[in-house]
């Protein structure tokens, strides 16, 4: 088997929250040849599975997953440029590829800048800025899904949304093509260089949290409204709302999912109490 297999492995030690329960199998598949024969096996057994990248969009419960975790090594972790493209590995780190651009004097990833994640987490919640998405740079994504085989889509037969995608849950992304466009790197840097210092002053970017919480409701800012509201500071056991963004909760050290869980629920009670909204989350829980 070209992997490695961890039993009852701590989700903590994979998620950028440090917060999670075990998985009952944590396995790192390193070729394509693995990874279907793995998730293959799963689905004819039964066994639930789901696939992760850098567990930077995840809250995992603290009673962790009775499954199989799947994480991309070797084989999905290369990056190359051929004729005016990427072909990123979706266990490529996004910023392996914004860092590529930048080198080469190609625009269109400056708004990904700082954004944590795999390129496969990345296409699957189409991540983004408040508007722009990676999802505008997609030539084609490669992915396989137990029963179906493998599949190569265009990036236009996807439908993508803010946040979104139609991946099915049991469709793993395996590698994808991104178009870049030449541009002025003095340009590159620069939009680079606001969009970093913005989020470094807006965003607690060096404490273990999943990003966004929510997902902004249509017209409305979720930071604004739960700065509004005075929530900024709440904690609960080791977790607590940033005093930076209303939209974030940082782990301080020791935080269960539970004290994040709770947290999450007071946001949402207030801000429906206070304007009518239902929140829907950003995170994956
Ligand atoms: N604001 C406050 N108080 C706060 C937070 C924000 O008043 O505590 C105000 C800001 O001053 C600003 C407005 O709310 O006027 C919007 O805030 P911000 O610019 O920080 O953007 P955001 O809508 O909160 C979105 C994405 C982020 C992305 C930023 C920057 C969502 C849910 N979030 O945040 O994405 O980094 O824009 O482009 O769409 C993520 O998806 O995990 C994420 C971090």
């Amino acid at each position: 088997f070209d992997g490695d297999v961890y039993p009852n492995e701590p989700m903590s030690r994979h998620t950028t929250y440090r917060i999670g329960g075990p998985a009952r199998f944590f396995v790192r598949v390193n070729s394509v040849g693995a990874l279907t024969g793995l998730v293959d096996v799963c689905a004819t057994e039964g066994v639930p599975w789901v696939a992760v990248g850098r567990g930077s969009n995840v809250l995992v419960a603290d009673g962790g997953f009775a499954g199989v975790v799947v994480a991309l090594g070797r084989d999905f972790r290369t990056t190359r440029f051929e004729d005016g493209r990427f072909l990123a590995g979706a266990g490529a780190s996004l910023s392996s590829v914004v860092q590529d651009a930048f080198r080469r004097n190609l625009g269109g990833f400056e708004f990904a800048v700082g954004t944590p994640g795999t390129i496969g987490g990345a296409l699957r919640m189409n991540a983004g800025s408040r508007d722009e998405w990676i999802s505008s740079r997609v030539v084609t994504v490669t992915t396989y899904r137990p029963g179906r085989g493998l599949m190569r889509l265009r990036g236009d037969d996807i439908a993508w949304g803010y946040r979104t995608s139609s991946f099915a849950p049991d469709e793993v992304i395996l590698e994808c093509e991104l178009a870049a466009e030449e541009a002025d790197p003095f340009v590159v840097r620069d939009k680079m260089e606001a969009n970093l210092a913005r989020r470094q002053q807006s965003q607690p970017l060096s404490e273990p949290t999943c990003g966004s919480v929510f997902k902004n409701p249509e017209g409305a800012s979720v930071g604004r409204l739960i700065d509004e509201l005075g929530l900024k500071g709440t904690a609960c056991g080791g977790a607590c709302i940033s005093p930076l963004h209303g939209n974030f909760i940082v782990n301080r050290g020791g935080a269960t999912a539970a004290d994040v869980r709770t947290l999450m629920d007071h946001v949402r009670a207030r801000v429906q109490e206070a304007h009518g909204i239902d929140l829907a989350y950003e995170v994956r829980l």
